[in-house]
């Protein structure tokens, strides 16, 4: 297949400055697309978007908090300039620790504002966008953590299910307008945010590979491994599948212990 389908396309990366969403960044603009990172990160999201234009791609940085409609709205109006929206992918994400007695209500509310009520926010101002443009595709990412839970994750566990049961919604509720909506629950992949979390426990490499080990694969994941799966969903290799979760975990959520 040729890039036709994404030359030129305007994708928006929630969280394209760092991790998954910096890889997806990458990987869309190589294949084309006019990329926008929407990230609350300014220092990484200017040098996420300069290290990928000067590898003569195209792409942007407008700072955005994903959690505040004016500041979406800002971002839809400046992305619209740069050419037709086709294409989200929402990987703005906070991972945080708790039961639900150790959690704060403070915390609570920023994980789910961040992790599952910002894919609502910006989809609700992005669809328009894409209508107009004649349809593409949205990727959430959620987390194997929405279908299997460790313990101890009862804020984050329960935003990323509810991104799952969201994507299922908006599959059922625009795939007959053209715009395919699925996403993807990754097992642990190496990004900042797991070695921030890899750093609680020890040094940070070798928890990695501790934590590698409990994937039946052997290892963690890489941002790339998740780009691919994303830019794959966003193709239209994935014309039939609508409204899915697509794990990607080497096997982490399919085993009993
Ligand atoms: N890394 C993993 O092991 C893993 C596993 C499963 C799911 N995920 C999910 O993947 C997504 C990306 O995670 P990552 O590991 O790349 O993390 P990361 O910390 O490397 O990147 C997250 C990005 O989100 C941005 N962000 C946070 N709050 C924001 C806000 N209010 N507005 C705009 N941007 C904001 C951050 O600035 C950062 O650039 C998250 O949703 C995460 O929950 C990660």
């Amino acid at each position: 297949m040729n890039d036709d389908w994404i030359k030129d396309k305007v994708a928006i990366i929630t969280g394209g400055a760092s991790g998954i969403g910096q890889a997806t960044a990458f990987a869309a603009a190589k294949r084309g697309a006019t990329v926008v990172i929407a990230d609350i990160d300014e220092k990484l999201g200017k040098e996420t978007s300069a290290m990928i234009y000067d590898k003569g791609h195209q792409c942007h940085f407008i700072p955005t908090d994903v959690t505040d409609k004016r500041s979406i709205a800002d971002l839809v109006l400046s992305a619209s300039e740069l050419g037709p929206i086709h294409f989200l992918v929402n990987s703005a994400g906070l991972q945080t620790y708790g039961t639900v007695e150790t959690t704060t209500e403070e915390v609570w509310d920023q994980t789910m504002n961040i992790n599952v009520k910002s894919m609502y926010l910006v989809a609700n101002q992005v669809i328009p966008e894409i209508k107009k443009n004649t349809g593409g595709a949205i990727v959430n990412i959620s987390s194997v953590q929405g279908i299997r839970s460790q313990k101890n994750v009862a804020a984050y566990a329960t935003s990323k299910a509810a991104a799952i049961a969201l994507t299922r919604t908006m599959g059922l509720d625009f795939s007959s307008e053209g715009i395919r909506v699925n996403c993807i629950c990754p097992g642990s992949i190496d990004t900042p945010m797991l070695r921030f979390g890899a750093a609680q426990h020890g040094e940070e490499n070798e928890v990695l590979k501790e934590w590698g080990s409990s994937h039946p694969i052997g290892r963690v994941g890489t941002p790339e491994e998740i780009a691919k799966t994303a830019l794959f969903l966003m193709s239209p290799d994935a014309a039939f599948i609508v409204g899915q979760p697509i794990v990607a975990d080497g096997g982490l959520g399919s085993i009993i212990l």
